[in-house]
């Protein structure tokens, strides 16, 4: 076939090919190895040199002119293969994919602690109450017996707010709320405060620049520090799912007096003695003590006719023990792998 006819035949099955791998044939059959035209290239050394020339001229332009039509074709089947596929592949739903798990939230432990520590109070026949964050030093210290340049007053490292008029701080423990309460309520009384409270500290693994405390209050005109012992007993038992001992050591509290430490059993070797109570058998857990009178005055009420006592739980304390956690600071730090495992 002459070179002409082999083009023009070429030509019209470029134009007809339906898909890209049609043309492709198309392209092998002419330009391939054993192509039409690679083969008439190839026979020109057979002939003499000027109809090698002549031949050879013409051979390669209609070379140049397939390979040309066959581009065109191509990229004109592709984009007629790719529009339309583009288009589909983004309006397509595939209505056999799983649902989306929506992840609900869990409550933070210190939120899991404190309702199951009001909880038990509540059966015990307490209400619970709330108060300010922002307190003035009057609440925070004066009205608890914790006056201006006693060295108690170190004991509460304090944060204390920028403020023109009045000096204003954030409460460093939940007593100022007894105050609160007992200027607006008669006893008997039998209350918990949870709450949160701020301490000017350097952090480390069991300190935090606020953590929560549940304050506890109950008065009466005869309340004694055993009351308070089985109250407490009651309340471990509960919290802990077991039977728990404590012990009171003598401390000071400007606001308590006598005032006590609390001691419980520990958890991990049941008294016997362990790295987790430092081989003592004992971890702390609370202060507290028998309501100072100077309370009483603080709040308008007659200090001869009403005894009670008092205790401040730290309640990061209480999450720390129940779930084993061994850094305070994890509680603050909003890292979801920690907080998701409650
Ligand atoms: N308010 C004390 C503290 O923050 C705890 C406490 C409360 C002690 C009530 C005695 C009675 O350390």
């Amino acid at each position: 076939m002459s070179l002409k006819n082999l083009k023009i035949k070429a030509e019209k099955e470029v134009k007809q090919a339906r898909n890209l791998k049609e043309l492709d044939n198309i392209y092998k059959k002419y330009l391939g190895k054993k192509g039409e035209i690679t083969q008439t290239l190839r026979s020109l050394k057979n002939l003499p040199e000027k109809e090698r020339k002549k031949r050879g001229k013409l051979a390669n332009q209609v070379k140049q002119e397939i390979e040309k039509d066959v581009e065109k074709e191509r990229k004109k089947l592709q984009s007629s293969i790719r529009q339309p596929a583009d288009k589909f592949q983004k309006e397509r739903v595939d209505v056999t994919v799983p649902g989306k798990k929506l992840s609900l939230g869990n409550l933070h432990p210190i939120t899991l602690v404190k309702r199951k520590v009001e909880e038990i109070f509540l059966n015990l026949g307490f209400s619970i109450v709330e108060g300010p964050e922002i307190e003035n030093e009057w609440y925070n210290f004066d009205a608890l017996n914790i006056l201006a340049d006693h060295p108690a007053r170190d004991l509460w490292d304090t944060l204390w707010l920028k403020t023109k008029t009045q000096k204003l701080l954030l409460r460093t423990h939940t007593s100022p709320v007894q105050i609160h309460y007992m200027e607006k309520h008669n006893p008997p009384l039998r209350i918990i405060i949870p709450g949160r409270v701020f301490r000017h500290e350097a952090t480390d693994a069991s300190h935090d620049i606020q953590f929560y405390q549940v304050e506890g209050l109950m008065v009466d005109k005869e309340v004694s520090v055993a009351n308070f012992k089985a109250i407490i007993q009651e309340f471990f038992k509960q919290f802990f799912k077991k039977s728990i001992e404590i012990r009171l050591r003598p401390s000071f509290f400007p606001f308590t007096e006598p005032s006590f430490e609390v001691d419980m059993s520990c958890l991990n070797c049941g008294g016997k003695g362990c790295s987790a109570c430092s081989q003592t058998g004992w971890l702390e857990i609370m202060g507290a003590g028998m309501v100072h009178p100077h309370i009483y005055k603080s709040s308008g009420l007659n200090p001869k006719m009403w005894q009670g006592f008092a205790f401040g739980i730290g309640l990061d304390r209480l999450a720390m023990m129940k779930y084993k956690i061994n850094d305070i600071r994890l509680f603050y730090s909003g890292d979801l792998r920690f907080l998701k495992q409650f």
